[in-house]
This record gives structure tokens, sequence and C-alpha cells, in this order.
């Protein structure tokens, strides 16, 4: 829907500029025309344009009339007071200025030299050329800004200058239409040579390109990365409406800062379970013969599950065999300490080949989450660098029979993995006996949202994100949407029946979709995918249950993220840009919290993509969609998929000082700068990153 109503206003805007830019080019071969054949010509274009041009003025408001009332205030915030003025101003304009006159010209008999002069003196008159030039104008800013502009309502000094500027070329094209009506109008007027208008024009274009060029060559300049800086953007800090208690170089009073290398666990304890992990590169053979450069974890492809025990005291140590721009493990969706975050250049600096890294942290929540390298993670993690990392509660451990969906790939209890991405398996089969309890892990490791399948049986979403949902009712005939770096637990118990499970989503060419055939026997037919699947709704889903906090609390920071498109630079290239508030990285903001606050986030995707928003070191309680209140289960997560034309409330609870990425998990996204971070006042980071350091945490 969203992107409907947007396609039509864009559509809108550009017609706005072709009539309107018409209505200008008739006046002024009515200005030229001699013939009463041009004459007639010219009246009729005239006519034609500034009538349809009011008519599409009035369906652009309308548009953004509509967008506001069915997606709310935020997706027309900007619309409202940035564009709305370009059009309303000069539109009143034409009405009250040049429709007087239009009559009037419509009025006019065609003929001969009075006529032509008649023609001349009204068609150039400032009162009727001015505000159709006023108004085309507006359009071309509307226009030029919907596709280059920030999306977001510019901060209150920036709108004033914008409609300085605004003003000041009205007056010019004002005393433009006067100085014209004054020279066509003297009597030796006689129409300039082509030769002088052509090089006229010519002048404007080469005015158009030199602007344009300079623009982008200025873009390109300021867009360039620096070669060091700290992650965190200290310059465009958001308090979010809290306060800051010290500043870095007052007093005495906030004490020193902490560094993110000082926040682990402290305990010395022996670790419950160790593992190491080396990070190298292989090639993978597919059953059809093809090969894959892979850049994988001990040899497997995806890495090996971690299965831990909840309360344990987990080692990893990460060793870098081969792997040229370094790695890091990010455990994704599992709050640790700081230190052990694993993002290059914030937490820690990626570990070089030949070097390694320990970390360390305490399992303290159960569910399913999943690991992956945060150095260079949108090339790392396609090729491989990742892996499951399920947490325990104690007594489900062999209870169950577990499936782990891991990308295009089937573990089964933590340890076969097959790879089914459609070059190997089109479907693999398996032996699962009647009555036994499953539990599926489905990890989306992909930067796209997936859907999920089931067939043959009723089950249940036990959990999201590994956080469970309270009273999961049966599902059937519903299909799982999972945003890239979501989680989905889904039980059943095993029918006398096949049941098949098939994920699809953004499959890369030549691959079919995974698909898993459970049956008694391990063979039997695979029931069909029913035509009539309904999505699956988590925010009625379940029961619900007393949170911590909900809509009613007082919340000590609000922040609101609207997540945009715009074309744009990157680092020094022209690039398709997705927005946080208008910016990219390094650009974007910066969320400043204290330890205890309770923190309120609003996200607004008034993109064309999904934006699944993943905070790091936190769970986000979602509060309300679409200015709905969650009704079902608490629904906790990391990884929030925002859909084009979402509206999502959520909360968290500050308690894990450091400093967080807060990041689209499309990690393409987050390479051209969709990223930005939660920063725990007091504490810095001794790590850099930028061109002149190895780290690159996307
Ligand atoms: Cu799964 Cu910042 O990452
Ligand atoms: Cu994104």
């Amino acid at each position: 829907m969203f992107e409907f109503i947007y396609s039509v206003g864009q559509f809108i805007s550009i017609l706005l500029v072709v009539i309107w830019g018409l209505a200008i080019y008739s006046t002024n071969g009515l200005i030229y025309a001699s013939t009463k054949k041009g004459q007639r010509i010219w009246k009729g274009v005239i006519l034609f344009s500034i009538r349809s041009g009011l008519v599409l003025n009035f369906a652009w408001i309308s548009s953004i009339i509509t967008m506001g009332v069915m997606l709310g205030w935020l997706f027309i915030e900007d619309k409202v007071f940035v564009f709305l003025p370009l059009i309303l101003f000069p539109s009143i304009m034409v009405m009250v200025w040049t429709m007087p006159i239009f009559s009037q010209i419509k009025a006019i008999k065609e003929g001969d030299k009075e006529v032509v002069s008649l023609f001349r003196k009204i068609a150039a008159s400032p009162r009727f050329s001015f505000p159709i030039k006023t108004m085309q104008l507006g359009a071309v800013l509307i226009l030029g800004l919907s596709i280059f502009g920030s999306g977001v309502l510019p901060e209150g000094i920036d709108l004033f200058l914008f409609f300085v500027v605004f003003g000041l070329l009205v007056c010019f094209l004002f005393f433009l239409q006067k100085r014209i009506h004054e020279k066509v109008t003297k009597e030796d007027f006689q129409k300039p040579k082509w030769m002088i208008r052509l090089i006229k024009r010519l002048a404007i274009i080469a005015v158009f390109i030199i602007g344009g060029i300079s623009w982008i060559t200025m873009g390109m300049e300021r867009s360039t990365l620096p070669a060091e800086i700290s992650m965190v953007n200290h310059d465009n800090v958001e308090l979010g409406g809290g306060s800051m208690i010290h500043h870095n170089h007052s007093h005495h009073s906030g004490g020193h800062d902490v560094s993110v290398t000082e926040l682990v666990d402290s305990s010395s304890a022996k670790p419950d379970r160790t593992y190491t992990l080396v990070a190298q590169k292989k090639t993978i053979q597919l059953s059809d013969g093809e090969t894959f450069d892979a850049w994988i974890f001990n040899g497997q492809y995806p890495g090996p599950q971690l299965r831990i025990q909840k309360g344990e005291l987990v080692e990893v140590t990460l060793i870098n065999k081969d792997i040229e721009a370094g790695v890091t493990i990010h455990w994704h969706g599992y709050n640790v300490p700081n230190a052990m975050d694993g993002v290059a250049g914030m937490t820690q600096d990626a570990v070089q080949v030949g070097e390694q890294f320990t970390y360390r942290f305490k399992a303290n929540d159960e569910g399913t989450y999943w690991y992956h390298s945060h150095q260079q993670s949108s090339e790392q993690v396609k090729r491989g660098l990742f892996g499951s990392f399920v947490v325990l509660s104690g007594d489900e451990e062999g209870k169950t029979n577990e499936i782990t969906s891991i990308g295009d790939n089937w573990l089964f209890d933590g340890k076969e993995a097959i790879v089914s991405d459609g070059h190997d398996q089109g479907i693999v089969k398996k032996r699962m006996s009647t009555g036994s309890d499953v539990r599926l892990r489905l990890i989306n490791t992909t930067n796209h949202t997936k859907t999920y399948f089931i067939e043959g049986s009723e089950f249940k979403v036990a959990a999201i994100d590994g956080q469970s949902i309270h009273k999961p009712q049966d599902l059937k005939n519903t299909k799982l949407e999972l945003g890239a770096g979501g989680r989905y637990d889904v039980i059943f118990t095993m029918p006398d029946k096949p049941v098949l499970i098939k994920t699809s989503g953004y499959s890369q060419q030549g691959k079919t979709d995974a698909q898993l055939l459970l049956s008694q026997d391990g063979q039997g037919s695979v029931p069909l995918i029913s035509a009539e699947m309904q999505s699956f709704k988590l925010e009625e889903y379940g029961e619900s249950l007393q949170t911590p906090f909900d809509l009613s609390s007082d919340y000590d920071r609000e922040f609101t993220m609207v997540l945009g498109q715009r074309f744009g630079f990157y680092d020094g290239k022209p690039n398709y840009l997705w927005t946080i508030n208008g910016e990219v990285f390094p650009n974007t903001p910066t969320m400043m919290v204290k330890e205890g606050d309770l923190v309120k986030t609003t996200f607004v995707n008034k993109s064309f993509m999904d934006h699944p928003m993943h905070l790091h070191g936190h769970h986000m309680l979602v509060l309300s969609k679409n200015g709905k209140p969650v009704t079902g289960s608490p629904w906790w997560t990391d990884t929030l998929n925002v859909v084009p034309g979402e509206t999502y409330e959520v909360a968290f609870l500050a308690n894990n000082p450091g400093m967080w990425m807060d990041h689209c998990h499309n990690l393409d996204h987050a390479a051209v700068g969709m990223t930005m971070h939660l920063s725990y006042e007091g504490v810095s980071s001794p790590f850099s990153i930028g061109r002149d350091t190895l780290n690159q945490p996307e």
C-alpha cells in the first residue's frame, strides 16, 4: 500500500514538472506567435496545461493526505512542511493572478498585427507568466527533493534557509519577468534571431551541467570516509529528551571514562565449555560439480553448532588461519558483556591471520541465536563465516528432535549438516517417528526476508529471536515470514503422515528453495503446500503477560528513527543510499543513554525495502505496530524487520553498558552506511575504523 501511494505521488510530481514546463513553453510560444494558426495552437496548449496543472496539483496534495491518513503523520511530516508550501503558494498565485487573465486570453480572437502585440503584452506580463514560472520552480524542487532529499523534516534553521532561498529565486523570477515584459512590449520589438535564442538556451543548459557536476564532485568528496574515525559519532548525539550527567572533560563528577575493553565478565571461574573456532578458506564442492570459495569456521559450512547449557561459562577461542581481511565473532542476539561483542573497530580489533582472540561470557539466556564475523560482515557472512548458537534450558536435551535450518542448510540435532541449497538436493528426506516431539530452529542468516511453509502438521511458534512466546496457539495454513537475522523456534508432534518444511525467499539465480520432508520411514510423497496461506501475525499471537514496561510507562529517552532511501554518495561513490533520519554512517545519530534508562524507539520505514533493525546487546520489547498495541504474548526481539510503510514502537532497558551497534541486518545496506550506535554515557573505545586501520565492521 505504502509503495503504491508513494509511487503515485512520485509519478504525479514528474507530471507536474512536465505540465508546468509545457505551460511556460506555450506562453513563450504565444509571445512570439505571429500567425493566426500559431496563436490558436499556443492558446490551446496554454489553456490545457494550466487547467490540467491545477488538477494535478490537487491530485498530488490528495496523495499526501491519503498517505497521512493511512500510514500516519511521520510519513508526511516533511511533505507537509517542505513540499506542500512549494505547491500551495504558487497554486494560489496562479489562481488569483493568472486565471483571470487566462479567461481574457481565451476571449481574444486570433488576428493580425494588433492582436499579435496584444497577446504578446498579456502573455509576457508578470501577472500572467510569473505565477506559472513559480509553479514550475516548485514542481522541480519537489521532484529533486523526492529523489535526492533526506526524507525527513530538516532542522528549524535549515528549513528557514531553504525557504529564504526559495523566496529569493521567486523574486528573481519576478524581476526577470518584468524585464522580459518591458523588452517585448517595446515598439520596435523584433523576435530575436534563432541563433541568439539557441545560444541563450545552451547557456542555461551549461549552467545546469556545471551545477550538476560541481554538486557531484562536492558530494563525492564530502562522502569520502575519513582515514580513521571512532565508530560512534560524537557530533550527532541524540539525547532522546534525556540529559547527560557529565560531559567529556567537565569536572570530576562523572568519574573517568570506562573503556569498552573493561566491560567483561570479571569472574575468574574455570569455563564450563571451551571451543576453538578456526576461520579459514576452503573450496566447497557441491554435488552438481560446482565449487564455491567459502570462508568458514572449522572447515564446516555452516560453522559448528555451539550447544550450551543455560548458566554455563563459555570460552570460545577464535583463530584466524588465512582470512586476509581479518575476522571477529559477534554473538547475534546474545547479550554478552560489551568487550565480547565482536565488532571490529568498536569492541576489538579484527583478528589478523595467525592471531587469536578469546571470547568469554556467561550463557544467561536460553534460546536460538547465531554467531558471525563482524569484520567485513556483508562479504564474510555470505561466504560462510557463521554458525548457530543454541542455549538449552537443561531438560530439553535428548527429548526433542531438533532440526536447525540455517541459511539454506539443515542441521539435525546440531550435528549432521546437509546443504540443500538447490545446487545439491532439491529435497532432503529424513526419518522421524510418529509421536516424537520436533523442534525446528529457523535462523535467517541471509540478507532478505525468508518465508517458511510447514505442511502436514499443525505447529506452534514457541520462541522468537530466542525469547519464548507465552501460551502459543496451534497454527495451520500459516506461512512464517522471517526477516534477515531473525529466528523462530517452531514445535510440533510428528503426525503419522509426512511433514514438509520448505523455505523460500530471496534465492539466488539457479537455486531452488530448500525443502525438508520428515516421515516415519524417511520416504513418502511430498504434500502440496496449500495455496491459501495466511501470514503469521506476531502482534496478536500467544497470550499477553505482564511486562516490565509497556506503552504507559514513563520513558527516560525517546528516539525516532526514520528509515529512508535517496540517491547520494557513499565513500566517494555515487550510490543508492539507505538512510537513518536522512543520513548514512558516519553522519547517522548516536543514541546516548545512561545505565538504568528506560528507552523507547520508534521505527518508521519510508523506503521500498525491508530493514531488519538489529540492536546489539539488548532485547527490545515491541509495544505497538502501526499504531496498534501488541495484544498477544510479550514480543521480545533483537532483529525487528520493519517492512515498507510500517511503524513500530519498541522499548528496552539500558542495562548493559557499552557501545553497541544498531543497524540494518541486510548487511549490504549496513555496508553502505545504514548503521548507527547506542552509546552509554562515560564509555569510550580505544578502537577505530577507516582506511588507515584494519577494521571494517561492515
Ligand atoms: Cu548480526 Cu551487527 O550483527
Ligand atoms: Cu536495510
